[in-house]
């Protein structure tokens, strides 16, 4: 299998990617024939993956903007942020206080090509081409030390994202977020969630699917308990652990997924003061 860690920068049509293949199902036009089959073969699996994804993206959101108007927090360090497209983490928190700074990190070469014009719209906001579990590089980037102050509260995002990488005793969720966490001022938080099934069928035909068209660029579906082990020794914030649409809903929550074969499901984590 492919490690995946080795970072592309070209960009390859023909093979899809989780990040073209979201910008699909959230209706973006940054996506290719190849990305958009797969979506329509993975709907035959899990067809209720475009709400899912609409949903997934309208958490972050919400967490982002109560993070910002409640809890104070003006830097966001943001690991696999996806394909720029409406409503991204620095509008949703520059429009509350426009000194907030947001570092965007993603591995696929498409987010940097597209990424770059639309995000880095202020000397406050930049993208930066690393993965996720490449720690020290990202924290020690020139982007991240100009943007982060680390021995202030900071929110770091891993939403939607452990899904993408496999399990791995240094380099897989759990490793990931013990080593992030150990980095943040005591007051910051933590947003994780990714794609679960209770289901061992549904975990491993959607697993063996999603590697097969990526090439091996992908992890795997988990289950619940697994994401709730990524939050040790953190205060987990109201209403906990959760299918996402669940958390804080307001207006602006898109409809329930008709079916749950899968799900996302996660929250937001505090490092104790
Ligand atoms: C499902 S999208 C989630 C986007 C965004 N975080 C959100 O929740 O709307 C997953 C993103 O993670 C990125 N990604 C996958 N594996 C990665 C890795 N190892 N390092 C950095 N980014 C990665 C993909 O390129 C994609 O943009």
């Amino acid at each position: 299998m492919h490690t995946g860690k080795q970072l592309s920068t070209e960009i390859d049509a023909t093979v899809p990617t989780a990040a073209r293949m979201y910008d699909y199902y959230l209706g973006g036009k940054d996506n290719y024939a190849a990305d958009r089959a797969a979506v329509e073969e993975l709907d035959k699996v899990v067809p209720s993956t475009r709400r899912l994804a609409l949903n997934n993206r309208r958490f972050l959101q919400r967490v982002v903007r109560i993070l910002t108007q409640e809890y104070g927090i003006r830097q966001y360090l943001d690991h696999g942020s996806g394909l720029p497209t409406q409503e991204n983490v620095h509008q949703v928190a520059q429009r509350i206080d426009p000194t907030t700074h947001v570092v965007y990190v993603d591995n696929d070469p498409m987010v940097l090509v597209h990424g770059r014009a639309l995000l880095e719209q202020d000397e406050r906001t930049a993208v930066i081409q690393a993965d996720m579990r490449e720690t020290d590089e990202i924290f020690g980037h020139a982007e991240t030390r100009r943007l982060i102050d680390f021995s202030q509260p900071v929110c770091v995002l891993f939403n939607s994202v452990f899904h993408c990488i496999p399990d791995s005793d240094t380099d897989g969720p759990l490793a990931l977020a013990r080593r992030v966490r150990e980095r943040l001022a005591p007051g910051s938080f933590m947003v994780t969630c990714q794609l679960v099934s209770e289901d061992p069928e549904v975990r491993a035909s959607v697993t063996d699917f999603m590697n097969r068209a990526t090439q091996g660029r992908w992890g795997r579906v988990r289950r619940q308990k697994d994401v709730e082990s990524y939050f040790e020794g953190l205060e987990i914030l109201e209403p906990g652990l959760v299918e996402v649409s669940t958390w804080r809903p307001d207006t602006e929550v898109a409809p329930r997924q008709l079916t749950q074969e899968w799900i996302e499901f996660g929250g937001v984590g505090r490092v104790p003061l």
